[in-house]
């Protein structure tokens, strides 16, 4: 099939095939045979639609149709082999269906370009790709809401500027991380629903005079329409970097738990254990527990958001309608699918294996004066103090203990007096972490019951 002296399926106007060196940048079989699937569905519905508008013969069609399934399979058991010489998965899938069906083969290209079909492909792999992060994410969703039902009044230190700041509750910073989630995969349902439109039929960039049906193979490939302009629909890629831009924030969003969970694993807070199926050792250090899966989901934003960056420059300035730049977009989106995919499935795993350190969570929830606040607040419940006051006694009252190196509760009712007379032994009552955790029952506030009905919110919304 292939003609060395020119190409076999543009050589008309060719006396001489391509420099060795032409061969190697034009060829893009070696990343898009990933796209071998949704390449031969769109030629099964394309010549589906060619028969049933009368373009190409029932019999051809049939012929393409069942071609295409044995292609498929030759490809799906490893039995193909690809051709760089044929350039990309277009032209050897239509150059192998040549070898099995003969000459209706050449009528499959009627009323198509590589340009639409190559941005049907790609839409159709990028829906499909969505499909699968939705079921990963809503596999960590569900893991991290599991973490939360089980310790939704675990006290741990709440922190800013990682300083502790107030005590919050284990299940409430676990759905601080479903909220977030939740938002990732309303972005890729979102970029889903836009980019559901159909490129084919619009040819090469004009459409075509062939009289096509472009409801039917729109409505074929499970499209909600066809693109409505032919110039628009083969020379964007603003699904695909959508989808970049989703996966970038959802990256972001792993990465800050990832840090999280190398922080908490630390012996230094020992807040978290990870199971040894999640961690590693070191080969020199016999006492390591290493959270390197974390540390790499930390990274993996790294090569994402650059995935985003590169694909962003390659789009900017193209002129319409398609140029051959847009080949360039491929293996950035594949590589960041995959290691999204594998950063969201060593998540889910780490989250599910993790156990909190019930003990130490509460112990370091009590140091750093983290009811401080729960003080001042007193002040103005039970003294009607303003609260710019409030803050100053209650200043006093931690650069006291802190002389004393004990903690706010460790001070005896005298020692509060001499800084405020008024004060009451009734203060002791908020200064134990459980009390202010169960006092901060504000709405999306910290209370073990406002955790609770989150839970509950998300348990029905990810059934
Ligand atoms: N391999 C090409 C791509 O990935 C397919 C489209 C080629 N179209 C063209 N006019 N050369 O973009």
């Amino acid at each position: 099939m292939t003609d060395k002296t020119s190409n076999a399926m543009w050589g008309g106007r060719f006396a001489a095939g391509p420099d060795a060196i032409m061969e190697a940048i034009n060829a893009s079989i070696g990343f898009d045979q990933r796209m071998a699937a949704q390449d031969i569905a769109g030629s099964r519905a394309h010549a589906a639609m060619l028969a049933a508008t009368g373009i190409v013969s029932g019999n051809d069609a049939e012929a393409m149709r069942e071609g295409l399934l044995t292609v498929l399979s030759e490809i799906e058991t490893g039995n193909f082999a690809f051709s760089t010489a044929l350039e990309d998965i277009h032209m050897n899938v239509e150059a192998r269906l040549g070898d099995l069906i003969g000459a209706a083969a050449g009528r499959l290209h009627t009323a198509r370009s590589r340009n639409d079909q190559v941005a049907t492909d790609f839409r159709l792999w990028v829906r499909d790709q969505i499909d699968a992060v939705d079921a990963a994410l809503t596999a960590l969703m569900r893991a991290l809401v599991a973490q939360a039902e089980a310790g939704a009044d675990w006290v741990m230190p709440g922190f800013t500027h990682l300083q502790v700041a107030q005590p919050v509750t284990w299940g409430h910073h676990m759905m601080a991380y479903v909220e977030m989630l939740g938002r990732d995969l309303s972005r890729f349902r979102d970029a889903r629903t836009r980019m559901n439109e159909c490129p084919l039929g619009a040819a090469a960039l004009a459409g075509t005079s062939f009289p096509i049906d472009r409801e039917m193979t729109a409505r074929e490939l499970g499209f909600a329409a066809p693109c409505a302009n032919s110039l628009d629909a083969v020379s964007d890629r603003d699904f695909a970097l959508e989808f970049l831009s989703a996966a970038s924030i959802c990256a972001m969003h792993l990465s800050r738990l990832a840090e999280e969970l190398v922080i908490w694993s630390s012996a230094q807070f020992r807040f978290v254990k990870m199971s040894d199926r999640w961690s590693t050792g070191s080969s020199i250090m016999p006492q390591k527990r290493n959270p390197d899966a974390a540390e790499l989901i930390r990274a993996k934003i790294g090569r994402i958001f650059g995935a985003n960056v590169a694909l962003m420059t390659v789009m900017k300035g193209l002129p319409l309608a398609y140029s051959k730049d847009m080949q360039e977009d491929k293996e950035q989106v594949f590589d960041a699918a995959d290691n999204l995919m594998l950063a969201l499935a060593a998540m889910a795993g780490m989250v599910c294996d993790m156990q909190a350190n019930r003990p130490a969570l509460e112990a370091a929830a009590a140091t750093g004066f983290s009811t401080a606040t729960d003080l001042a607040d007193w002040l103005v419940r039970a003294l009607n103090m303003p609260f710019r006051e409030a803050h100053r006694v209650t200043g006093s009252l931690v650069a006291l203990a802190e002389s004393r190196s004990c903690d706010l509760p460790d001070l005896t009712l005298e020692d509060m007096q001499s800084v405020h007379g008024a004060i009451t032994g009734d203060v002791f009552s908020v200064l134990g972490v459980a009390n202010s955790v169960a006092s901060r029952l504000s709405q999306g506030g910290t209370a073990p019951v406002r955790v609770r009905e989150q839970v509950a919110r998300w348990k029905a919304v990810l059934e």
